[in-house]
Order: C-alpha cells, then sequence, then structure tokens
C-alpha cells in the first residue's frame, strides 16, 4: 500500500511538472528584475522627459510612438531577456496582455484597493522559465498623456494619440493608479 502510494506520488510530481522555485531563485530573479525595469524605465522617461521639454506632448508623444518599443528591445537585447510592458487598457495593441498577465494585473488592482504595497513577483512559466512580474504604477507626469479628458489630457493631445492609436484605451487615470505591469521573462 504505502509503496502503491508513493508510487502515485512520483507520477503526480511528474505529470504535474511544474518545477518549483526555490527561496534563493526567487530572491536573485526578483533582485534582477528590479534592476532591467529600472533600467528601462530610466531609460524610457529620460528620454520622454527630455523631448516633453523640446515641445511638450506634441513632440513627446510621436517619439513613444516611434522609440519606445525599441528602447525595450535594447534593453532587453542587453539583459538577455524579453521585456514587455502590459496592460488592462492598452494603448499600442502589440502590447495586448496575455491571460497570466490580465490575471497578475487584476490581483496588483486587488491589492491596490486594499490599501496594500505592491511588490514584484516570479514564478516558472508553462515553458519552464523564470518570469518577472512588477507593478507600472502612474504618477503627475504621466497624466498628460494618460490622464482624464479636459482636465490633465488636452483635446488636442488626445486627438494626437487617437490618430496614431485608434483603440487607445489608456487615458482617464489618476495619479497613483496602476497603470499596468512589467512582464519580464528570463531567457534559460
Ligand atoms: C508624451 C506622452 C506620454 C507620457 C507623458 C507617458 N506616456 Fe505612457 N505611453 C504613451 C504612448 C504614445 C504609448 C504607446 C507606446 C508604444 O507604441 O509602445 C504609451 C504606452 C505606455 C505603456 C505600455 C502599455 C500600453 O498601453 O501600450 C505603459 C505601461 C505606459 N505608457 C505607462 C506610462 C507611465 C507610467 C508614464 C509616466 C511615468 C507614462 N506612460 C507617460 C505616451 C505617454
Amino acid at each position: 500500500m504505502l509503496k502503491k502510494l508513493i508510487l502515485l506520488f512520483v507520477l503526480i510530481s511528474v505529470i504535474s511538472c511544474k518545477s518549483e522555485l526555490s527561496k534563493k531563485d526567487e530572491a536573485l530573479f526578483i533582485a534582477k528584475g528590479n534592476e532591467i525595469t529600472q533600467a528601462s524605465f530610466k531609460e524610457l522617461s529620460s528620454n520622454l522627459m527630455a523631448q516633453m521639454k523640446l515641445g511638450g506632448p506634441a513632440q513627446a508623444v510621436p517619439f513613444c510612438n516611434v522609440q519606445a518599443m525599441p528602447i525595450t528591445s535594447k534593453m532587453a537585447e542587453k539583459y538577455n531577456v524579453t521585456i514587455k510592458r502590459t496592460s488592462n487598457k492598452v494603448r499600442n495593441s502589440k502590447n495586448n496582455a496575455s491571460e497570466r498577465e490580465l490575471e497578475i494585473i487584476s490581483k496588483y488592482q486587488s491589492l491596490l484597493n486594499q490599501g496594500e504595497e505592491l511588490s514584484p513577483i516570479v514564478e516558472i512559466n508553462n515553458s519552464n522559465q523564470k518570469h518577472y512580474f512588477a507593478p507600472i504604477q502612474l504618477n503627475s507626469k504621466c497624466l498628460s498623456c494618460h490622464g482624464k479628458l479636459e482636465e490633465q489630457l488636452s483635446v488636442k493631445t488626445d486627438s494626437l494619440i487617437k490618430s496614431l492609436y485608434p483603440n487607445d484605451k489608456a487615458i482617464g487615470y489618476n495619479d497613483g493608479d496602476l497603470r499596468g505591469i512589467w512582464s519580464i521573462v528570463f531567457k534559460n
């Protein structure tokens, strides 16, 4: 009987095949993920803010349109990972969220609603790779392009955004709102 039970247990663990993340690896990949998101955020926002200074949203929106993806790809290559910024309300449909990403976003949203601190998550995905997620929250500087129409977001900027992204859903936010997540997969 015991032998049969042990065999069953082994079978189940082989079939379910999901390797567990050790505490040590979890901490390691959270630290790596944090480093990558901080560097990418710095790269994106310093470029964006320079464009905003040069010519406001009229200059910065087209810049984001052309440069946001190449900037993250460059960082991805540097760190040998894939980097995605995604949301439940995307501006660029190329940033659409997967089912798992949507689950993570709604988990963060309910934590935020309860007034909890949001922290990064690392898990093993179906391809047995380490997958890092971290929240992206808005600050006041983001609202000229993601805020409320006719409040922080002018009609002029909104029309410019809509001309580039006809399906834009990424407006109407307040300072501190959850905008989306970083989703980083470490290549094996
Ligand atoms: C000058 C206007 C502008 C400002 C300011 C701005 N964004 Fe955006 N944002 C954009 C544009 C344009 C895109 C689409 C980029 C692309 O094509 O990948 C975008 C895309 C994003 C995305 C990717 C997901 C999606 O919806 O496609 C996130 C996340 C995001 N912005 C967060 C922020 C945060 C956080 C801030 C403030 C720190 C911010 N943005 C400030 C214009 C702006």
